[in-house]
């Protein structure tokens, strides 16, 4: 269970919201829970979650190690910075900053090096949905992406299936569109790296998920967690969806 804060929250806020979050997940041993704040809220989030089973991450990364990048972050000093996780080829960074499958490739390999746990993301635009594309869409960004990963670096990474029509609109995917989708990505799995690495990828399903839909997603058994935006940001929403 995944919360992605995208530009939201100082690191006092963070504090504050870590206060009143640990105590409602903390008998929750029955998942992973990670947060994904901003760069400048990370050292405040892996402070407030010392001791607890909550892992921290980044939301992006560069893929050099170091070197005249202004601006940018890498994967070792993310994982300096004590976090486990890093959200890579989320589409508001395809749609926004540039992020292609190639780079998505490059930014995955670098997080495994620096021994992040990447999170994937893959989606489909409105339009493309409506093209009835999306299966060439999610095959295009696997194949043109993290197909280029080596079997052992796969079993490494999570998968995001995330519908660029359904974050942030309140419009998510009903389970049955979600599984359709996940099913698709498992196939591609399984066409580059077999039945196994298929069966046990783990795909996580984001857009829009709240305390109110998380049950009927996780319901589907091709949806084996979810990546939380809006609803990740107030405590006992999180809390509840983690809990469900
Ligand atoms: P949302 O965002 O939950 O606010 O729709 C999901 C995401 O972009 O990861």
């Amino acid at each position: 269970m995944a919360g992605n804060w995208k530009m939201y929250k100082t690191p006092a806020e963070t504090t504050a919201f870590f206060e009143r979050f640990r105590p409602l997940v903390e008998r929750s041993e029955h998942c992973e829970v990670v947060i994904c704040p901003p760069f400048t809220g990370l050292a405040a989030a892996v402070q407030a979650a010392a001791g607890t089973r909550i892992r921290i991450g980044a939301q992006n990364l560069f893929w050099a190690r170091e070197g005249a990048y202004t601006g940018e972050v890498s994967a070792p000093m993310i994982r300096a910075a004590g976090c486990s996780h890093v959200i890579i080829g989320h589409s508001e960074r395809r749609q926004y900053f540039g992020e292609t499958d190639e780079s998505v490739l490059k930014k995955t390999v670098s997080a495994l090096e620096a021994g992040l746990t990447p999170i994937v993301c893959v989606g489909e635009r409105l339009e493309e949905r409506e093209a009835g594309k999306t299966e060439a869409v999610l095959a295009g960004q696997f194949r043109g992406g993290i197909a280029g990963l080596g079997p052992q670096q796969f079993a490494a990474i999570v998968m995001a299936y995330e519908p660029v029509w359904a974050i942030g609109t309140g419009k998510t995917a009903t389970p049955e569109i979600a599984a359709d989708a996940h099913r698709a990505i498992r196939g591609e799995v399984r066409a580059k790296f077999g039945a196994g690495a298929a069966a046990a990828v783990r795909i996580l399903y984001g857009g829009s998920v709240k305390p109110d839909n998380v049950k009927n997603l996780m319901a589907q058994p091709e949806i084996d967690g979810v990546l939380v935006g809006g609803a990740s940001l107030d405590p006992a929403s999180f809390a509840t969806i983690v809990n469900f």
